[in-house]
């Protein structure tokens, strides 16, 4: 937030603001919506349908859920932590990336000329199978008229593993992904 905006950022957006966690020790002052009530959110409201006018904010910020549906596990908190109140189906992989071309067209909307959008983003196993989730959003990302920007990595202290999973087919993931749109025709 202090490296890529061209000027300080007035007004900025936290699309999936759960517990609001990335702002905690902060002095910024967020809008914050989530389309849980229970997570107390600044405003209610469904990030593909937001209720803000065209050019508002200069930032964007999105943290979507990115685990496939879990089984209720109490000691990892899995449905508050990843908004896992928010399921997926079959018919979809069991995957969120559909989510990501209705929420980055709006986030284009609501963004300024030369808005930032900062997307964390996790690629994950399910059923077998890499999802590569960081790809699909850089992809829908370009789709709605942003040009990606920066490819951050981050690691995590420990991978998210499963008791019940006795036997690694892939490398656990300790990492997750930042990834910098601006809604421009170039990066600088
Ligand atoms: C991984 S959590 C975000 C955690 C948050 N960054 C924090 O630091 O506390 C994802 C959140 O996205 C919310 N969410 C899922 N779909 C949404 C949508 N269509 N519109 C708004 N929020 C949504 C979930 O309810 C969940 O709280």
């Amino acid at each position: 937030m202090q490296f890529y905006p061209r000027k300080s950022p007035r007004r900025i957006l936290d699309a999936t603001v759960n517990g609001g966690r990335f702002w905690r020790g902060s002095k910024r002052t967020v809008v914050g919506i989530d389309i849980e009530s229970a997570h107390k959110p600044g405003i209610v409201a469904d990030n593909t349908r937001m209720p803000f006018a065209d050019a508002f904010f200069d930032v964007v910020v999105y943290d979507p859920p990115h685990i496939p549906n879990q089984g209720k596990d109490k000691q990892k908190d899995f449905n508050s932590r990843f908004g896992l109140g928010v399921k997926s189906t079959k018919e979809r992989g069991y995957a969120f990336t559909h989510t990501f071309p209705p929420f980055v067209a709006e986030a284009y909307r609501v963004l300024k000329d030369e808005g930032l959008l900062f997307a964390k983003i996790a690629d994950y196993v399910h059923d077998h199978c890499y999802q590569w989730a960081h790809a699909e959003l850089m992809q829908a990302g370009r789709d709605a008229g942003f040009v990606p920007c920066d490819c951050i990595i981050k690691i995590r202290k420990g991978p998210i593993i499963d008791p019940k999973w006795k036997v690694a087919h892939h490398s656990r993931r300790r990492h997750c992904y930042w990834l910098i749109f601006r809604k421009s025709e170039a990066c600088e």
